[in-house]
């Protein structure tokens, strides 16, 4: 199995930034350990703060992997281009936050990606990305490529 994670806006800073909501530990860390606990999947990650660069890697790997898990971060709430380009590829995107966004500023409440997504997962800190990655397993069980 073949999984992708993108991270969008400042959360390269994972860690640094805002320790009290987002914890104090670097994405490379965590990413580290999920590979380790999932060694069967392939894990590949992506990170960038450019709202065009998230969408060229959707539509460049949206096409060929079993499931990418997709932290937009702030571009959740704002980006329709984002939204447009989950229902335009064909791999299944689960939309995951680290902190509970219905806990936060109204603003965060609304996502304009939550549509086009196969589900959303938010509030678990970074067990967020692996429960996602649980979803995209079950769904792979349930729906087994038969060859
Ligand atoms: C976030 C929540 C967003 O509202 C925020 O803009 C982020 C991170 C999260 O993971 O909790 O950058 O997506």
């Amino acid at each position: 199995m073949k999984i992708l994670i993108i991270n969008g806006p400042n959360l390269n800073l994972l860690g640094r930034r805002e320790p009290g909501i987002y914890g104090a530990r670097p994405f490379g860390d965590y990413l580290e350990e999920l590979r380790k606990q999932y060694p069967d999947v392939e894990i590949s990650y992506f990170q960038s703060n450019c709202e065009g660069e998230l969408i060229d890697k959707l539509h460049e790997d949206g096409f060929i992997l079993d499931g990418i898990i997709l932290n937009a971060g702030a571009y959740t709430h704002t980006s329709i281009a984002l939204g447009d380009a989950i229902r335009a590829i064909s791999t299944p995107v689960i939309e995951v936050h680290i902190s509970n966004v219905h806990q936060r500023e109204e603003f965060r409440h609304k996502s304009m990606i939550s549509s086009a997504c196969m589900g959303v997962i938010c509030g678990f800190g970074l067990d967020s990305y692996r429960l996602a990655l649980e979803a995209l397993l079950a769904r792979q069980s349930v729906n087994p490529v038969i060859c």
